[in-house]
């Protein structure tokens, strides 16, 4: 396999959801990808599909990205192989919905571990690549909770919060090193996220349910546009100005209504 002088997209999170959907229109454009997840059979599904359907280079990559020390044996298997990243989709999460006191702690810290840690340590190791080769294009997916703490989402709309705060201080800071950085903020998505996060799906989140692929492109069009931010959908836009514009026990009571029932 060729990999040098190659430009290479990387998406984390690449089984199903949001990261198939990137894996798609990213081929769709004739980009070579790196798939990365846990379900191998998945990804090397995908990938087969993607190869014969684009005539495109994919490699499958299986990792527990919540070990550390995987996410920097992932890199250096790759910097081997000659794979310089230019674009990063930072996607790989999950939610957990219900009372704080009831979710074991082990639980909790797992996805603290994978929607913080997890995000960091894989922001860090491809932004410092992308420093030394003076460009790159990198997108973290955070969530429309990010805007606010939300009943019996407590410690997911708070890690969320943590993507998007990050995300937008590296906007900045990584400008200068030729480093776009965006933040993407899905509202409710018709995904693996519902099961995988045991979560209830109320009549108000039916009506904002979005599609995947909506989602994805309006993520590519920022990153492209090197937007600092982007949240999906026009309705999920609204919730946000509604955040600005209302006390906090206002817009707190409507989203916990519209995310418990
Ligand atoms: N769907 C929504 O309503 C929604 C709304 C806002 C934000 N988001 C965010 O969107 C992102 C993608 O989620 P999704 O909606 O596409 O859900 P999804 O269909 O459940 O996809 C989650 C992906 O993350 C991967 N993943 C989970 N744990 C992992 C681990 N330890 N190591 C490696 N990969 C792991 C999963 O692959 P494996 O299981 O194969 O490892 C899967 O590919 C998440 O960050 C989520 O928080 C989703």
């Amino acid at each position: 396999m060729t990999t040098t002088n190659k430009s290479w997209v990387l998406v984390t999170g690449a089984s199903s959801g949001f990261g198939e959907e990137f894996a798609r229109q990213y081929a769709a454009q004739g980009r070579s990808l790196v798939l990365v997840a846990r379900r191998l059979d998945r990804l090397q599904a995908l990938a087969d599909t993607l190869r014969r359907q684009y005539r495109i280079e994919v490699m499958v990559e299986q990792v527990d990205l919540a070990d550390t020390a995987a996410v920097v044996q992932l890199h250096q298997r790759l910097q081997a192989q000659g794979v310089a990243v230019d674009i990063l989709i930072n996607n790989a999460g999950h939610g957990l919905q219900g009372p704080f006191v009831d979710r074991t702690l082990d639980e909790t810290l797992a996805m603290v571990q994978l929607d913080v840690a997890s995000l960091t340590a894989v922001t860090h190791v491809f932004a410092r690549e992308m420093r030394a080769r003076g460009s790159g294009k990198i997108l973290l997916v955070a969530s429309l909770l990010a805007y606010q703490g939300v009943q019996n989402f407590a410690v997911y709309a708070a890690a969320k919060a943590y993507v998007l705060r990050l995300g937008e201080a590296l906007h900045r800071e990584l400008k200068r090193d030729g480093i776009t950085v965006t933040t993407l903020c899905p509202g409710m998505s018709d995904t693996g996220f519902a099961a995988a996060a045991q979560q209830k799906i109320t009549p108000a989140l039916k009506q904002l349910m979005m599609r995947p692929a909506p989602v994805v492109r309006a993520g590519i069009r920022a990153l492209q546009a090197g937007r600092i931010s982007v949240v999906a959908g026009w309705p999920n836009r609204a919730l946000v100005i509604l955040t600005w514009a209302t006390p906090r026990w206002l817009h707190q009571a409507l989203m916990s209504r519209a995310m418990n029932g």
